[in-house]
């Protein structure tokens, strides 16, 4: 089962790292968005992620990110996308009805012999895979933003998924320089945020509850264990925003946090180091 031709369906945050990083790699490259703009949005995408892999990527000089930016071809039609894809590895919008209406579409439109790999960080495959057509060539392939620098890619299939996918998806996830972690069974979650989602919730709690400040945490958490981040270190590289959504869905305790998140920073404009200013202030 060989993997050469990759097709990224969506070029916003996720989608244009991956087609990026598959490019780079020496893959054949497709992305696929919904409209003009959206693909204009794409190519300034990978306008800036040449400059940072210039900057940050070994090997990166001597033009070989302009020509990964160069060679991945741009389309809004998905018939023509898809019709030669070995893989396709979906990052549109995390919203159910979306990406369902899209693997129906998919399933239609690719050859058989097509693997579908969702990058969804909360719904499961179980939960797509029906959509799919082909739950046996079908399973989640989660990057973390930066994919050039934060370089895990959790592979997580349902019990339907064909083993030898599963091994083919990851052993892609090396080819394109991550490192493929291998999860046995359905996790929501996986392993990154099933980790990170409690240690930033305790965090928080110590530091709404009275006990302790943000820097106080950071620094315990760092010199105690050795990481090089704190918690509000970490909430302020993702964005305050993204914690806030998930606990004011979440029960009681979760709504207080996000009260207390949404009072003292998020109402202030201090939204994280993309706006200056979270738990920590940034020049
Ligand atoms: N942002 C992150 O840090 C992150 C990390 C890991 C995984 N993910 C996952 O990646 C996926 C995409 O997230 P994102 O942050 O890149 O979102 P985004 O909003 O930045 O990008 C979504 C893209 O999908 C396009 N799109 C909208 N409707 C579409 C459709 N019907 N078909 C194809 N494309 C469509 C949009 O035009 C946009 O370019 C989600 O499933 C998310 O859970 C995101």
């Amino acid at each position: 089962m060989s993997i050469k031709k990759v097709t990224v369906l969506g070029t916003g945050v996720l989608g244009s790292q991956i087609a990026f990083q598959t490019a780079f790699s020496g893959f054949e490259v497709t992305a696929y968005d919904i409209n003009d703009d959206a693909l204009e949005a794409a190519h300034d995408r990978f306008a800036k992620l040449v400059s940072i892999y210039r900057d940050e990527v070994d090997g990166a000089k001597d033009g070989k990110a302009d020509k990964a930016a160069e060679s991945i071809t741009l389309t809004t039609d998905l018939a023509e996308a898809v019709k030669d894809a070995d893989l396709v590895i979906e990052a549109v919008p995390e919203v159910m009805k979306i990406k369902q209406e899209t693997y129906r579409k998919l399933g239609e439109l690719a050859p058989q012999r097509t693997i579908f790999a969702t990058n969804s960080s909360t719904l499961l495959p179980s939960d797509l895979k029906d959509s799919t057509g082909r739950p046996d060539r079908f399973l989640a392939l989660h990057f973390a933003n930066d994919v050039w620098r934060y370089n895990t890619a959790e592979v997580m299939g349902t019990k339907e998924t064909d083993p030898e996918v599963f091994h083919a998806v990851a052993e892609f996830a090396g080819k394109i320089g991550m490192v493929p972690i291998e999860l046995h069974k359905e996790k929501a979650g996986y392993v990154v945020n099933s980790l990170l989602v409690p240690l930033l919730n305790s965090a928080m709690s110590l530091s709404a509850g009275g006990y302790a400040d943000p820097e106080a945490v950071d620094k315990t958490w760092r010199i105690a264990t050795g990481a090089p981040f704190g918690p509000f270190q970490m909430i302020d590289v993702i964005g305050l925003n993204t914690p806030y959504n998930i606990l004011v869905n979440s029960d009681e305790d979760g709504k207080k946090l996000a009260a207390w998140l949404k009072t003292n920073y998020i109402d202030k404009g201090k939204l994280g180091k993309s706006s200056g200013e979270g738990f920590y202030k940034y020049s």
